[in-house]
């Protein structure tokens, strides 16, 4: 039998730690087991947060911490409706989620953490996250498989030390709630790493 009916499944993690790898490898075996499911990202996800991720990610915008911050919510805002649409009615994935506002706006940027919890919860009321997979990756990793990418976005051009305070943050909130994460080391073989995923991920199956 199954763990959860119908999960949320959140990937975490910075830049260059497989997150997305990783929840394109969970959707592709729900496939192929012919299961329905969702798949998002945010920023972005629909139309009208796309349209938010395109402002807050170009190379033009130079926004301050605070304004970024509404704009990452507002982004979610325009999701949430959808989400709730399919809340216990398919599995859920999600490419980053409240854990990503509160390592990178607070750990990585200093923005005060209750603003942000409460405007998170005003949110998303009644959507619960079931199980998270934190991704993480050292320094040379990182840089490695971010030159490898052709576009680099507003949001990839930090300095080590932004993405290092992000990922400790990242950490600390998987401490807090050990049984609802799993962090997954990027720096190892892929292989390692899918099959630890997918043989999580049988727990969200009937
Ligand atoms: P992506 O490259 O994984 O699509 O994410 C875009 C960037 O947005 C990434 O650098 C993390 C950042 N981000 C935040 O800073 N706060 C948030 O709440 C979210 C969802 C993403």
């Amino acid at each position: 039998g199954a763990m959860y009916n119908k999960a949320v499944i959140v990937f975490e993690g910075i830049e260059g730690s497989g997150k997305t790898h990783h929840i394109n490898l969970v959707s592709n075996y729900l496939k192929k087991k012919k299961i329905d499911h969702i798949k998002i990202r945010e920023p972005g996800g629909n139309k009208n947060s796309e349209k938010i991720r395109n402002l807050i990610l170009s190379n033009k915008s130079n926004f301050n911490k605070n304004t970024d911050l509404l704009l990452y919510l507002a982004a979610r805002s325009e999701n949430i409706e959808y989400l709730k649409k399919y809340y216990k009615k398919r599995i859920i994935l999600i490419d980053r989620f409240i854990d990503s506002t509160i390592a990178y706006q607070h750990y990585g940027m200093g923005v005060d953490l209750s603003i942000i919890r409460k405007i998170n919860n005003h949110l998303i009321k009644n959507f619960y996250v079931n199980f998270t997979f934190l991704n993480t990756v050292n320094k040379k990793n990182m840089k490695i498989r971010l030159k490898k990418r052709k576009k680099l976005n507003r949001y990839d051009l930090f300095d080590y030390n932004f993405y290092k305070r992000v990922q400790n943050g990242f950490l600390k909130i998987a401490k807090k709630n050990k049984s609802k994460y799993q962090i997954i080391d990027s720096n190892k073989e892929i292989k390692v790493n899918k099959e630890i995923i997918i043989n999580k991920i049988k727990n969200f199956i009937t």
